[in-house]
């Protein structure tokens, strides 16, 4: 299992904060923003990690993440540069050489901050795909991708930014794929925003019934708004402080 974190885009919902800094090392309480889903890698003994960044903050992430040694003896980082914001299914194909011996995948985004250890999920994927999802309120279900289940938790359609959300679950920046994905990924086209969707990388996954999806209990933040990034500082100090 290999990790990938994708720490591009453009944050212009965090302006006039992301003019300068990658949303992805702004603080969260003590640490850079990344370092959350990066301990979530390392958790799950994954030490191959690609990070794909934007080009303008290149040397920032060199500069605090180094090589990875910092991080565990057998830790290795791998940086990829995206672009252009082109969407998050993109990262596959950026990592194709890195993904090069059939490795399965997690790949994780860097605003995402999770509370469960995903390790076990990870550790016992085998084949297909796994996405994460949690249940998130009523006024918050048109902003994601909205997964809905049947009585025995298997996926029956997921349905990005729905106006009537079938379900109360949301699809989390997680997702774990096997060596189907990089070619899956390449047959795909761009949405009508431009961008190679994530979602539509998991319907190709659905229809082959080959998508899992494990539910998470604790706490999720998508911190790339004022709003949760200030809720995931203040959280991440509480847990800091129960320790
Ligand atoms: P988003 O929060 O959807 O996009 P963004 O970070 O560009 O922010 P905004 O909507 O405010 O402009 O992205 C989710 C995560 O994925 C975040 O960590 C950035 C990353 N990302 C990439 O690395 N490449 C991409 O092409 C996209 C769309 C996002």
């Amino acid at each position: 299992m290999k990790g990938i974190i994708l720490s591009g885009g453009s944050a212009t919902r965090l302006r006039p904060l992301s003019y300068v800094t990658s949303k992805q090392l702004m603080p969260v309480y003590d640490k850079p923003m990344i370092f959350y889903p990066l301990q979530k890698l390392l958790d799950a003994g994954i030490t191959e990690i690609m990070i794909i960044v934007a080009p303008d903050h290149c040397g920032d992430y060199m500069k605090v993440l180094g090589s990875g040694r910092d991080f565990g003896t057998n830790v290795r980082f791998t940086y990829e540069i995206q672009d252009k914001p082109e969407g998050l299914a993109q990262a596959l194909l950026i990592a194709e050489n890195f993904l090069d011996d059939g490795d399965n995948v997690t790949l994780l985004l860097g605003d995402n901050i999770f509370e469960d250890d995903l390790s076990t999920e990870i550790k016992s994927f085998k084949t297909g795909a796994k996405i994460f999802i949690k249940e998130v309120p009523e006024q918050d279900r048109t902003r994601f991708g909205i997964v809905e289940l049947d009585s025995n938790n298997k996926v029956l359609s997921i349905e990005e930014k729905p106006q009537q959300p079938k379900s109360s679950y949301a699809q989390t920046g997680a997702y774990v794929y096997d060596s189907q994905a990089v070619g899956a990924a390449k047959a795909q086209k761009p949405s009508p925003r431009g961008e190679l969707e994530i979602t539509d990388l998991n319907l190709w996954y659905l229809q082959k019934q080959q998508l899992e999806a494990a539910i998470i209990s604790g706490e999720w933040i998508d911190a790339g708004t004022f709003e949760s990034l200030y809720r995931a500082n203040t959280w991440a100090r509480e847990q800091a402080l129960k320790k």
